[in-house]
């Protein structure tokens, strides 16, 4: 089943909708605290994808140009599969001027590996016993994007 979504910025005042996400998703979702801190940064970006206003997905990452780092993604669970994911990260790769993206993944994660992969994100490096609950490898990921040429 499609579903039509709108791509915004995040405000504080998304911040509940944004944990429940989170804990949806993860076994170890960040606090609220460090959710709430992170939204603060300057060079932190979040958007998220609103489905009749609802928040269905969103993104963050740290935008230091040229760089990228992809810092959490998530989906609702009941909105999965539909592209919402794709359509947030090519969102937000196209709203920066960064052409080189980083990010980790739990090795395990397959959707979200696959998700990447589809975007064009190579595996570069394996971090040894980087996630907690449950202790697992978290794969390093990039993807650089062509520079414009004038
Ligand atoms: C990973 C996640 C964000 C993907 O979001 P999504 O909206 O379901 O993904 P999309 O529908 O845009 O799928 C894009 C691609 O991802 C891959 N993918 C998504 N779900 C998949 C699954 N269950 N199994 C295998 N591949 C999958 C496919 O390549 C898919 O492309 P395709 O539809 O052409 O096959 C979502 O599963 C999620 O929120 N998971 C929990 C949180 C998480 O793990 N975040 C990543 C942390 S690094």
């Amino acid at each position: 089943m499609t579903m039509t979504v709108d791509i915004t910025p995040v405000t504080t005042a998304d911040l509940p909708r944004l944990m429940e996400l989170e804990r949806a998703s993860f076994g170890d979702p960040w606090s609220e605290s460090a959710m709430a801190a992170t939204l603060e940064i300057p060079v932190a970006r979040a958007i998220a994808a609103r489905s009749e206003g609802k928040i269905v997905g969103f993104v963050i990452a740290y935008l230091i140009p040229p760089e990228g780092e992809i810092a959490d993604i998530c989906v609702a669970p009941e909105a999965r599969g539909r592209g919402i994911g794709c359509l947030l990260m090519r969102a937000l790769m196209e709203s920066c001027d960064c052409t080189q993206f980083y990010l980790e993944v739990r090795a395990s994660n397959l959707p979200a590996r696959r998700l990447y992969e589809k975007l064009g994100f190579q595996r570069i490096g394996l971090r040894k016993n980087y996630y907690d609950r449950p202790r697992e490898d978290a794969v390093l990921m990039a993807l650089s994007l062509p520079t414009a040429t004038h």
